[in-house]
């Protein structure tokens, strides 16, 4: 633990005290008046945190989130402390084909997680007490639902921002990004709330059988989370080879993809466009060129002027790489973008665009951010333009090169960046 950075070591201990002090409280004031519903609690608590997913910077989820919602409702306060800490620290679970468990673990790790998870619960406890008393007139089935909302709400909202803080400290991330990143799994915690509930529900009419039942589909949705993060991994892997085989390919244009990239998405995010469209624009940025694998090395990788036959030859790289992707199972769906992510608004640029074709708003973003990166990088035949003379460049060509509402997200775009840049000095 000392080995963490200052401040990661300040939050990781906090997090310790208060979490072990809040425990200690618990067991010394806890009734417990069916011993065998708490250990019928724990049991599931730690099958659910044995089977968790791992998703970005090693974080993970597990449907351990709806279990917990379900301890708060049926027990004391005390009594759901209780059982969260033990159901986060006795877990056994199996990662990279290693298996760690409570003794194999570094001790801080197994604490900061028992002690944020019995911050969590006892933070979203007190959410889930407070709203039911200020509202006990809204109820279903005899359960407060405002006051169910606010646990919900409370225990994601507590949840993420403890661990995300401490991502954020320890891999020096802005916390906005990591708060970003983790957006849909926020979306999965909702997901599975509704099922806490019912398992609370199940359990305070007696169907201890039924609960079980229903941590079968509660597994079954892990499942199918799991599948899909697979296949998200699957995919990326794929990317990022065709984009290694490219940047071995030009060796010019190293590194060139991933700030294309950088700057669509930014773009992409100003445009206000949707989660899924996004993901789409940063995975056509980083290959946008690979139809340059079609193209022979002495032409890409030419240091003099091209002559008209070797650049009727590297203008077919759009429609070449549109092809390559069209083949690839999950990325055909940006084959489009790619292939006119040298088109004009103005129908001028290559290929030619089809009338009455609708090219994706995706290429437009797609072009100005390539011409951008382009213009500002060295070339064996020209150097780079400053930003400002580049920045002149991209708003001269709004409404004939570059679509202007994409400009109008540009110029946002590059003011920000330079307000951060001063900031910096
Ligand atoms: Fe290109």
């Amino acid at each position: 633990m000392t080995k963490l950075p200052k401040r990661a070591f300040v939050y990781v201990l906090g997090i310790i005290v208060i979490g072990l002090g809040l425990l200690v409280y618990s067991i010394i004031n806890v009734k417990i008046d069916n011993i065998w519903a708490v250990i019928f609690f724990v049991i599931l608590g730690v099958v659910a945190e044995s089977l968790p997913i791992t998703l970005k910077r090693d974080s993970v989820i597990s449907v351990s989130f709806a279990i917990s919602i379900a301890t708060v409702i049926v027990f004391s306060p005390a009594i759901a402390v209780i059982i969260r800490f033990i159901s986060a620290v006795l877990p056994i679970r199996k990662h990279n084909g290693k298996v760690s468990h409570l003794f194999n673990h570094e001790l801080y790790k197994t604490l900061f997680n028992g002690s944020s998870r019995v911050i969590t619960v006892f933070i979203a406890w007190l959410s889930y007490d407070f709203l039911g008393k200020q509202f006990s007139n809204i109820t279903f089935l005899d359960y407060n639902v405002i006051g169910l909302l606010g646990l919900i709400i409370t225990y994601i909202v507590v949840d993420t921002f403890l661990f995300a803080a401490l991502f954020s400290l320890l891999q020096k991330i802005k916390f906005k990004k990591i708060m970003r990143e983790h957006l849909w799994t926020i979306i999965n915690c909702l997901g599975l709330s509704p099922l806490g509930v019912i398992i609370a529900i199940l359990y305070n009419w007696q169907q201890v059988f039924a609960v079980v039942l229903f941590f079968g589909p509660l597994l079954l949705a892990r499942y199918s989370f799991k599948l899909y993060i697979e296949t998200k991994d699957a995919l990326q892997g794929t990317i990022q080879a065709l984009s290694n085989a490219m940047d071995a390919k030009d060796h010019y244009t190293n590194g060139h993809s991933h700030r294309v990239s950088e700057v669509a998405v930014h773009i992409g995010q100003i445009m206000q466009l949707s989660e899924r469209s996004i993901e789409r624009l940063k995975s056509a940025a980083v290959l946008h060129d690979i139809g340059k694998i079609g193209v022979e090395d002495m032409i890409l990788n030419k240091t003099t002027k091209l002559e008209a036959g070797e650049f009727s030859k590297i203008m077919e790289h759009p429609e070449i790489g549109a092809k390559i992707l069209e083949q690839v199972h999950n990325l055909n769906e940006i084959s489009e973008i790619v292939r006119y992510h040298h088109g004009h608004y103005n129908g001028e640029g290559y290929p030619v665009i089809p009338s009455g074709f609708d090219v994706p708003i995706e290429s437009y973003i797609l072009s100005a951010s390539d011409a951008y990166d382009a213009m500002t990088s060295d070339r064996p035949y020209r150097g780079a333009l400053s930003e400002q003379e580049a920045f002149n460049r991209m708003t001269e060509g709004s409404g004939s090169q570059f679509h202007p509402d994409v400009i109008d997200a540009f110029v946002i775009y590059y003011k920000k960046q330079r307000e951060l840049e001063s900031d910096v000095c």
